[in-house]
């Protein structure tokens, strides 16, 4: 299958207030907290024919093989402050978001365990959401660490490695028989008083919670502008990123919009041909559902409709995407394994879609259409790492 390019003719202006760094203070208060590692990867500029690469290796985050637990954890932690408020009578404001420091009702914490211990007048809860692996066994991470129970939906055909890995969270599996897009819609069906819905895709009513998930995401952005600051190196001239629903995009998006369109790297959203839901909308200009089956191996970018409140985001602020074959993963797959970085399929998409814009049949329409020059530099986001062994294993080595 030949890959697909659609460039965003939108020139676009940020006028929303910049993000603030509240969820990384949240975070730092997680067990096992560290920044990630960013690494330079000579080699791989080398054959990109471009300046620099940098990786930002999501592959061990917060003790789960993804970036995902920053979204589900922001967004659990406020939705039961928004909870806490109500039942206590008193005004939920946004607190931290506007402030230096946190100010949130559960405050003062320091320690997870301090945090569970004033969350003990909410129980019994049981979390639940819809997932395609990364985002499922975040939310089960966070309801076992919080003190609460579990209960993920997956769409038919998630490897059994994925599942597992939700389950050794303690949290209850049920597979949907369908899409990613019908495990949202049973999720959903799930929510009552006692059974909060966790979702990172967002429809309509249902816009709060996602909005949280993408500002979870934010604490990547600042470790990597904080770790650039120290080095003295300016900002990647592009950022590719893998796109399943968009909230990690538009993640992308908010933090360097207030930057203007000039000084801010060229976001690239990158998506499998199977499901390449945003290039349609784009095409569309507006969001299209792009029917299954959805069964590339970049399993948690097999969404068949971009997210509701990512769309006005990305659909103006993204620079440009591309739809690709799964060959380009397990290619990119291969080249940062050479690099000491373990991506799985979907981690890997980053630099996928980096190698078929920098490298493939259309590279140099792709590289004059955003600009790209032998010194430029790429930001590679892996958002995760080995989540299903035998597959890494059988494609690494082949
Ligand atoms: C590892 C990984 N990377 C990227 C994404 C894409 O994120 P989003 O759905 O916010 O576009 C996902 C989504 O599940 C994922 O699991």
């Amino acid at each position: 299958m030949k890959a697909r390019f659609f460039l965003n003719p939108t020139s676009w202006h940020e006028n929303a207030p910049p993000p603030t760094r509240a969820p990384l203070a949240f975070h730092r208060r997680l067990p096992g907290y560290r920044s990630t590692p960013l690494i330079d990867a000579p080699e791989l500029a080398r054959t990109l024919g471009i300046g620099q690469v940098l990786v930002k290796d999501e592959s061990s985050r917060l003790g789960l093989p993804a970036f995902k637990i920053l979204g589900a954890s922001w967004a659990v932690y406020r939705l039961l402050e928004k909870r806490a408020a109500e039942s206590e009578g008193r005004a939920f404001a946004r607190p931290g978001l506007a402030a230096a420091s946190p100010s949130g009702i559960f405050e003062p914490w320091s320690t997870v365990e301090e945090l569970a211990a004033g969350l003990a007048s909410l129980q019994p809860l049981t979390l639940t959401t819809a997932t395609d692996g990364n985002h499922g066994r975040a939310v089960a991470h966070v309801a076992a660490l919080f003190g609460f129970a579990a209960r993920i939906f997956v769409p038919a055909g998630t490897a059994q490695a994925r599942i597992d890995g939700i389950a050794s969270e303690g949290a209850f599996v049920e597979v949907v028989a369908g899409t990613y897009d019908d495990a949202v819609e049973r999720a959903a069906r799930e929510a009552n008083e006692r059974c909060l819905v966790v979702s990172d895709t967002s429809w309509p009513g249902y816009e709060e919670i996602p909005r949280w998930v993408m500002e979870g995401y934010s604490t990547i952005l600042w470790e990597i502008e904080d770790e650039l600051a120290r080095r003295g190196e300016k900002d990647p001239d592009i950022f590719p990123i893998p796109f399943g629903v968009g909230a990690l995009a538009a993640a992308v998006v908010r933090h360097y919009g207030p930057l203007g369109p000039n000084e801010r790297p060229k976001i690239l959203g990158v998506e499998p041909l199977q499901a390449a839901c945003l290039l349609a909308s784009m095409e569309a200009g507006e969001i299209v559902t792009v029917p299954g089956p959805h069964d590339s191996i970049m399993a948690g970018l097999n969404c068949g409709q971009p997210s509701l409140i990512a769309w006005p985001i990305v659909s103006q602020g993204i620079d440009a995407c591309i739809a690709i074959p799964d060959e380009r993963a397990r290619e990119a797959m291969r080249a940062l394994a050479r690099v000491g970085v373990v991506a799985g399929e979907t981690g890997a998409a980053g630099l996928a879609g980096l190698i078929e814009l920098l490298t493939g049949a259309e590279n140099a329409r792709h590289r004059a259409a955003l600009g790209i020059g032998t010194n430029s530099r790429a930001l590679i986001l892996v958002t995760e790492g080995a989540t299903d062994p035998e597959s890494y294993q059988r494609i690494v080595s082949g």
